[in-house]
């Protein structure tokens, strides 16, 4: 290789990685979960989860203690003190916490409401369409414009249930269980963040009435 193809190698590298954060910034949804996954934090959670019988939320607040230098009570005093109302992360234009919340999702999460949040999980008895969360018509309002992050961090949290019919018709009630203590307040909030992600790019123009629904992925 020549001096001057090394030397434009190297730049295209740097520009590259000068523009793919930035790139990934303005499109970080709606996309698999797979693709919104970075494998390392993946890898980081699953080697966090690798000490027995601790629930998301304590590996979590005894790794936060650690990196603060803090004790674990004091970190989960912090993490107490998060806001029940507004999401500290921003799903546009922090593609990292999209990222870590999309791991908790796949690992928590993922069994009832689906590879695809489309609410086709399969532990869920019946697939439920009001838990796809691709349906802009029914999503937009309550998402990009108006304070679904808040009510889904408090039903998260609280849990919830919904009654369907099963494949005979008969009724059945669909629960989803309570994340109160299983998972820490920034957890639940990074778990929102990914589901916010999956409006992040529709245009701010867009009406829920005119007739976009956003593929299933
Ligand atoms: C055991 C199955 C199950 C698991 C596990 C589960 N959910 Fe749910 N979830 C449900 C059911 C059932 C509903 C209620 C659906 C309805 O009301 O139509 C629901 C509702 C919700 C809603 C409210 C949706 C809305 O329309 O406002 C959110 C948000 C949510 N779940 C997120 C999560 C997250 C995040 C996780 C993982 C941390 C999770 N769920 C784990 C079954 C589950």
């Amino acid at each position: 290789m020549t001096k001057t193809s090394f030397l434009r190698t190297r730049f295209m590298l740097a520009m590259v990685s000068l523009l793919l954060p930035a790139f990934m910034a303005t499109c970080s949804g709606p996309q698999p979960l797979a693709r919104a996954i970075v494998p390392q934090d993946e890898q980081d959670y699953i080697e966090m989860m690798s000490t027995a019988d601790q629930t998301p939320a304590q590996a979590f607040l005894a790794r936060r203690a650690v990196k603060l230098g803090v004790s674990v009570e004091e970190a989960r005093q912090r993490d107490n003190a998060l806001s029940n109302n507004k999401n500290p992360f921003k799903a546009r234009h922090d593609p990292s916490a999209v990222s870590r919340g999309a791991v908790i999702y796949k690992h928590e999460c993922m069994t009832c409401h689906g590879e695809k949040v489309d609410g086709r999980g399969p532990t869920l008895p019946v697939p439920l369409k009001s838990l796809n969360f691709h349906r802009t018509g029914l999503r937009f309002d309550i998402t990009m414009r108006g304070g679904a992050a808040s009510k889904w961090f408090k039903t998260i949290r609280a849990g919830t249930e919904v009654q369907a019919k099963d494949a005979e018709g008969n009724p059945i009630t669909i629960k989803m269980p309570n994340y109160l203590d299983r998972l820490s307040k920034e957890q639940v909030w990074l778990v929102v963040t990914y589901l916010q992600s999956l409006d992040a790019d529709i245009p701010k123009n867009h009406t829920p009435d005119s007739a976009h629904d956003i593929p299933t992925l």
